[in-house]
């Protein structure tokens, strides 16, 4: 796969520093030996430069997911089949209505649930640009998915209203019980919705901690980080590697997996 704009892609720390590496999916071009930052890292720059134009929808709602690791999250959703998903950070409902979707597969409505929480209104799209690029996109609540299977609730994810629908959800469905994170993706925050919420994930399921790729991308301690201090003190999860099968992931070392 070529996205068209390719330059050489020789060395990790070039690529990544000028953001030259624009070619994908030809190993022989890349130098993949050298590991999958090289073309993380180029992917990321990529994204970020030519992604914000785009827009990703499913079932006519905007979706701010990457395409690779929207494939990667349907397959886990679909093999987990979650009675409970906790979709931290609705925005307009696109993570919400894709697992909606894949739900909608394997359970009717009022047998499994999604419980979506966000400070803001899911009427109001944080990214005023994502929700310009897709004028037929419609208002998330006009989508039968959206009554059918998604609870939103108004809060922060470790707030008391919160955790309560997600305690009602998971008493009356049962699990599995599956958890994404999709809010801000600090360091601090990340690392306490990992220990507040860990609880609640039952064996065999997952915490898919989005966006890791902010460390490298930033350079900084970020959700990344944040999933390797969990696990410091967690024997509970352990990283999920095969979820990352596509060799790009904007999640790496996100897809944690209860194991006991
Ligand atoms: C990247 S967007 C989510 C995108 C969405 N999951 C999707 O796939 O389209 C991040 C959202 O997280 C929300 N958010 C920020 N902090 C949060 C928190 N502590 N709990 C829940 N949501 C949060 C923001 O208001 C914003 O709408």
């Amino acid at each position: 796969m070529s996205y068209g704009w390719t330059t050489s892609c020789t060395d990790m720390t070039t690529s990544s520093k000028k953001s030259t590496c624009f070619l994908l999916g030809r190993g022989s071009a890349c130098n993949l030996s050298r590991g999958l930052l090289t073309t993380s890292g180029s992917r990321d720059a990529l994204c970020r430069q030519r992604c914000r134009r785009r827009c990703l929808c499913r079932c006519a709602t905007p979706s701010i997911q990457d395409p690779w690791d929207l494939v990667a999250i349907q397959q886990l959703v679909w093999d987990v089949k979650p009675k409970v998903i906790y979709d931290i950070g609705t925005n307009v409902g696109g993570s919400a209505i894709l697992f909606a979707h894949i739900m909608s597969q394997y359970a009717k409505p009022g047998e499994a649930l999604i419980v979506s929480v966000d400070p803001k209104d899911f009427t109001v799209n944080w990214d005023a640009e994502a929700q310009r690029l897709c004028p037929r996109c419609t208002a998330v609540k006009d989508n039968p998915l959206w009554g059918q299977y998604v609870r939103f609730v108004k809060a922060r994810a470790v707030e008391r209203s919160a955790l309560a629908a997600l305690q009602k959800a998971i008493s009356t469905f049962g699990g599995p019980v599956l958890i994404s994170l999709d809010g801000w993706h600090r360091y601090a925050e990340v690392l306490k919705q990992c220990h507040v919420l860990s609880q609640y994930v039952t064996i065999g399921s997952y915490i898919i901690v989005q966006d890791t790729k902010l460390d490298r991308f930033l350079s900084k301690a970020g959700p990344r980080r944040a999933v390797h201090d969990f696990l410091k003190n967690n024997t509970d999860f352990e990283i999920d590697k095969s979820r990352e099968a596509f060799l790009y992931s904007q999640h790496t070392d996100g897809y944690l997996r209860r194991i006991k």
